[in-house]
């Protein structure tokens, strides 16, 4: 069946089969690769992604079910110059990324959280990431991050000052990969923000289904 659709600020048409699922038809026929399918059951947050702005579970969404929607993944984050969103930025410097495998849903699920909420106190910041689930972190570091993205509840000026890291305009699509050699800690963690990564192994350890293994 014929769609229409915005994936990361471009609008496209697709012809798509009605029984295949958002987080396939993302992975598969975009071959944007950032959102991981983990449990394919709405339990872990691995394929989250914005549609119209809200964090969605892509693998509980069929794709002709986007029709007529704005749907943001990690790859559309990046700043108009390539640059990490200040959300992606923030993950990286507060350390919360390891081995990225769940960071890619946790950022969408945060960035959905700032832009309907630009000031969450740490219990929202908590809530609207409690369905996304990390093996690695201990959820700390993360919740740090997004905070450090949100003024703090009795700032009210710092919401309006905060240099647009949510903007809703839309932004251009991107190859979510680090480039070869990038072997230092933070080199890693700023494509694993971007959704890339090497993943076959990590999939297996957690016993997740790994459709692409190595993405
Ligand atoms: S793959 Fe969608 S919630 Fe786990
Ligand atoms: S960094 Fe979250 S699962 Fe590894």
């Amino acid at each position: 069946m014929n769609i229409q659709l915005t994936i990361n600020g471009v609008m496209r048409g697709f012809d798509v089969d009605p029984r295949q699922r958002l987080s396939e038809f993302i992975r598969e026929t975009l071959g944007l690769t950032g959102a991981k399918e983990g449990c394919r059951e709405g339990e872990c947050g691995a394929c989250t992604v914005l549609v119209d702005d809200s964090a969605v579970n892509s693998c509980l969404m069929l794709a002709f079910q986007a029709d007529g929607r704005r749907i943001v993944t990690i790859e559309g984050l990046k700043t108009p110059g390539g640059d990490l969103s200040p959300l992606q930025r923030a993950f990286v410097d507060h350390g919360a990324v390891q081995c990225g495998y769940c960071t890619p849903g946790m950022i969408m699920a945060a960035e959905g959280l700032l832009r309907q909420n630009p000031a969450p106190s740490d219990a929202e910041i908590r809530h609207a990431l409690a369905g996304n689930l990390c093996r690695c972190t201990g959820f700390q570091t993360i919740v740090a991050a997004v905070r450090s993205q949100a003024p703090a509840p009795e700032s009210t000026t710092l919401a309006a000052t905060r240099p647009a890291p949510h903007p809703a305009s839309p932004r251009a699509r991107g190859e979510g990969k680090s480039g070869a050699g990038d072997s230092s800690p933070r080199l890693r963690g700023e494509g694993r923000v971007r959704g890339g990564g090497s993943f076959r192994a990590v999939a297996e350890k957690l016993g997740r289904h790994s459709r692409e293994p190595g993405e």
